[in-house]
């Protein structure tokens, strides 16, 4: 496995793969590799020729008073985690590489950005745009994977991609979960044990919802108020959000017709714990 920092020696490998003939799939992350991340780079390595991965903790999506300081930082244990499951390369930029002291350009996200997580992290997604924006160009590839754990975040990276005709196309990956049912997150290594048992109710709304739609209630409020006594009852310390809405526009749904997707964010001890679900129609 090759590791590279070197935006330059990066596209360079890159381009060669390219004019070979390789079809190049990319998996960016932050680091703090768990299960969710590798079934990513399992499924670029599925579809692809070539699976590269990228580590880079980026300083512009976390606002003023989040986690970027404290945020877990792993990289010897990642790059093993890579090499054992089949990554071809790494690019592990610095700071200074991606944002060098001049740098002021950024991409102004999409409207799909505005509520949920982009209404409560002022500049998250503008964060998050602009240095998948900035990785693409590094490493073009045919295809980026992302997780659906992150589903507003997908939804934004694939309405950057349309609006600006970038030419790599996007594939959302199934949320891998702990066999309790907690969605895999690199910052679930802050819950202490019993904040760990009291973050299930995350899980534990969503498959509520899911009962309830599967016993045929379409009222996309009452689910809500179900989904918010099960996050009460756990109980999270706060809940930011829990909605049912839909799975393109991410706007709230009234009267469930169609596959819609609940959404939930909520605090449990300091952390903050997002999760998401699809619901189709029986
Ligand atoms: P990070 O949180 O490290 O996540 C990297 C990728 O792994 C994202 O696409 C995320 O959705 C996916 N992922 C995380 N947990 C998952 C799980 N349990 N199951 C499946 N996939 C999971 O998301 C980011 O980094 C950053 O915002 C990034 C896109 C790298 C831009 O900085």
């Amino acid at each position: 496995m090759k590791v590279l920092s070197s935006s330059e020696e990066t596209y360079r490998l890159v381009d060669q793969m390219r004019m070979q003939g390789k079809r190049i799939g990319i998996v960016p992350t932050m680091g703090a590799l768990h299960e969710g991340h590798l079934s990513l780079v399992h499924k670029a390595k599925q579809q692809c020729d070539v699976a590269i991965a990228t580590i880079f903790v980026n300083p512009t999506q976390f606002g003023p008073n989040e986690d970027l300081q404290k945020y877990p930082r792993t990289l010897q244990n990642d790059l093993e985690l890579l090499s054992a499951n089949g990554c071809d390369v790494v690019f592990t930029p610095t700071d200074a590489q991606m944002y060098p002291q001049d740098h002021s350009t950024f991409v102004e996200p999409p409207r799909v950005s505005q509520a949920w997580e982009g209404q409560i992290r002022p500049g998250h997604f503008r964060g998050v745009a602009t240095i998948v924006l900035k990785l693409f160009q590094i490493l073009p590839a045919h295809v980026g994977y992302f997780g659906r754990k992150d589903y507003q975040q997908v939804a934004v990276i694939r309405a950057m991609c349309r609006d600006l005709n970038l030419p790599i196309a996007i594939e959302a990956c199934q949320t891998v979960r702990e066999s309790d049912g907690l969605a895999m997150s690199s910052r679930n290594r802050y819950l202490s044990p019993s904040e760990r048992q009291r973050a299930l109710g995350l899980s534990r709304a969503l498959k509520g919802a899911e009962m309830l739609i599967h016993q045929g209630c379409t009222d996309g409020r009452q689910i809500e108020k179900l989904m918010r006594k099960e996050l009460e009852s756990s109980p999270v310390d706060s809940i930011d959000y829990a909605a049912i809405v839909h799975p393109d526009t991410l706007e709230p749904i009234e009267t469930i017709t169609s596959e819609v997707v609940g959404i939930i964010a909520a605090r449990v001890g300091t952390t903050r714990l997002i999760d998401n679900a699809t619901f189709a129609l029986h």
